[in-house]
């Protein structure tokens, strides 16, 4: 029996977002290069996007380069830009064959032109992929994705596209990059830190949480799926009390055993 016989497919998290930390450490202590970390995370990403796949989760969202990644060694960055380019040329025939689609959140303006190319061009083959959307967050922040929503909602008030009255928590869903997609129900962070670093601040109100020692590079579908049976033993209450979400599951599943 696999792992994946444990998954209660009706009570599976519909979208699970990923920091995928420890790449550099991951190589560190091998005595490799730090790229050497991200090549082996590129694998790790098409292992855990089959994975997913197969256990049915919706939307993957992986947190790849972030705002303040920009700050690394010029050299750092220039070869992530490279890598993601090369890996999704590689990977692309595989994603449409696998009904992968692929979007993007972040601040596209900042890549350089050839990785922008490369990314669109990838977008819109697997655009019709119907099995997993492939969410990867590239230059992205939580704090400058509230920030520039914020200026458009104030632009679309100033303009009177918007009144003030009618902003509401969903309008500002609405607003952000990941308008349309739900919040995730379940965020992993990998490599043994115990933070959100600016990753969807807004969208992960009510996620669950689930921290691993393993190096990203490390991680495959065991510690996916087991990621998401620790999901599948938590009580989400969403403010509530227990009791209120007994009565709430067995009155909204009419054949349950009560
Ligand atoms: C964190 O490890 C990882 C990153 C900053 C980059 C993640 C990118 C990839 C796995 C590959 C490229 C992306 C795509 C979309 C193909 P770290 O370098 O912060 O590790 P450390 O904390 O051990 O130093």
């Amino acid at each position: 029996m696999s792992l994946l016989d444990y998954i209660d497919q009706d009570r599976l998290p519909k979208h699970i977002a990923i920091i995928m930390d420890g790449n550099g450490r991951w190589a560190t202590n091998k005595g490799f290069e730090r790229g050497e970390g991200h090549k082996e995370g590129v694998r790790a990403i098409s292992r855990v996007v089959e994975a997913a796949s197969k256990a049915s989760v919706q939307y993957l969202t992986l947190y790849a380069f972030s705002t303040e990644n920009w700050n690394r060694p010029a050299e750092e960055v220039n070869g992530l830009m490279d890598l993601m380019v090369y890996a999704i040329s590689e990977e692309t025939e595989k994603l449409k064959k696998n009904g992968v689609k692929i979007t993007c959140i972040g601040d596209m303006a900042r890549l350089p032109e050839y990785a922008r190319t490369a990314l669109t061009e990838c977008i819109r083959q697997t655009e019709k992929g119907t099995r997993i959307t492939l969410n990867i967050a590239l230059s992205y922040s939580s704090k400058w994705e509230l920030t520039e929503a914020t200026k458009r909602i104030t632009e679309d008030v100033v303009n009177g596209v918007l009144s003030k009255d009618d902003i509401s928590e969903e309008t500002i869903s609405m607003y952000l990059t990941t308008r349309g997609i739900p919040d995730p129900d379940l965020l992993i962070r990998t490599g043994g830190e115990q933070r959100i670093s600016n990753f969807l601040l807004w969208q992960c109100a009510y996620a669950e949480f689930f921290f691993t020692e393993v190096y990203w590079p490390d991680f495959g579908e065991k510690d996916l799926y087991e990621a998401i049976i620790d999901f599948q033993g938590r009580e989400r209450r969403f403010g509530k009390i227990s009791e209120q979400i007994e009565f709430n599951n067995v009155e909204s599943k009419p054949d349950k055993e009560q």
